[in-house]
C-alpha cells in the first residue's frame, strides 16, 4: 500500500517547492550565524544582532516543512500518534517563529525601503494572528472540536507560508522588472503574498466543511 496518495503528494511537493528558497536560505544563514561561511547576502541587522533571527528561523523552517505533512488525510488516518507528535513541533515551531518575527518587525532597523508603515502593521497583526490561529487551533483539539482546529491551523501555516509566497513574487518582479521591489511597492507586494495565501486557506476551509458536511472527508 502506497502511505501518501498521488493527490497528496502533488500537494506535499508543491508546498516544498514553494518553501524551498526561504528555507534553504534561512539555514545558509544560520550556519553563518553558528560560524560558518558567509554566502547568504549581507544583513547588518542579523550581523548585529542574531540570536532573534536565529530563533526565527530554527522556528520557522520547521513551522514549514513538517508543518506540509500535517494536512495530509493519510498521514492522520493511518499514523494519529505521527500527527499528533508533529503537531506538537509544528506548533511549538510557528509559536518561535511568529514571536521572534514580531521581535524583529518592531526592533530591528529596518529602513523604510524594506519596511514602511503598511508592511510594519501588517506584520504586528498577521504575526500575532499567527501566534493566536496556533493557541485557538491546540485549544480546539483538545476539546476535539475537528473543524475549529482544522480551520486555525490553515490559518496559521497560510500566514506562515507568507515568506515562501512572498520570495515568489519578488523573483518574479524582478526577472519581469531587474529591479528589486523597494518602499511602498514592496509593502504592497509583501502584503498582497499575505492576501493571497489566507484567500486561498479560506477557499481550502470552506471546501473542507463543505465535503465534511456531505459526509466525504473522514
Ligand atoms: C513561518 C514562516 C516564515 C519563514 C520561512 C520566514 C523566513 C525568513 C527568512 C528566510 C528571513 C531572512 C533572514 C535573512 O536575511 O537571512 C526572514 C526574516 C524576517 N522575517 Fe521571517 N519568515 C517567516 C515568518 C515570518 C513572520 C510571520 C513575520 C512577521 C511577524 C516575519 C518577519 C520577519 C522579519 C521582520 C525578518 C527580518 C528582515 C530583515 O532583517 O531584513 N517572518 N524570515
Amino acid at each position: 500500500m502506497k502511505f501518501f496518495s498521488k493527490r497528496e503528494l502533488i500537494i506535499l511537493t508543491l508546498l516544498f517547492v514553494l518553501s524551498f528558497v526561504p528555507v534553504v536560505g534561512g539555514a545558509i544563514r544560520i550556519l553563518e550565524i553558528a560560524g560558518g561561511p558567509s554566502v547568504a547576502p549581507d544583513n547588518p541587522r542579523i550581523s548585529n544582532d542574531p540570536f532573534p533571527a536565529l530563533l526565527h528561523l530554527l522556528g520557522a523552517i520547521p513551522f514549514c516543512i513538517l508543518g506540509a505533512f500535517q494536512f495530509m488525510p493519510s498521514l492522520r488516518r493511518y499514523a494519529p500518534k505521527w500527527h499528533r507528535l508533529n503537531g506538537r513541533i509544528v506548533a511549538f515551531s510557528g509559536i518561535v517563529a511568529a514571536i521572534s518575527g514580531l521581535w524583529m518587525t518592531n526592533y530591528y532597523a529596518l529602513s523604510i525601503e524594506i519596511q514602511g508603515d503598511l508592511l510594519y502593521v501588517v506584520r504586528m497583526v498577521l504575526g500575532t494572528a499567527m501566534v493566536l490561529f496556533i493557541v485557538r487551533g491546540v485549544a480546539a483539539i483538545r476539546g476535539r472540536k475537528i473543524s475549529q482546529h482544522h480551520a486555525s491551523m490553515t490559518r496559521a501555516y497560510a500566514i506562515g507560508q507568507g515568506a515562501a509566497t512572498q520570495t515568489l513574487m519578488g523573483l518574479i518582479w524582478i526577472a519581469l522588472l531587474r529591479e528589486e521591489p523597494t518602499g511602498l511597492m514592496r509593502d504592497i507586494m509583501m502584503t498582497s503574498a499575505w492576501v493571497i495565501n489566507l484567500t486561498l486557506a479560506e477557499w481550502i476551509i470552506r471546501k473542507t466543511n463543505n465535503l465534511s458536511v456531505s459526509g466525504s472527508v473522514s
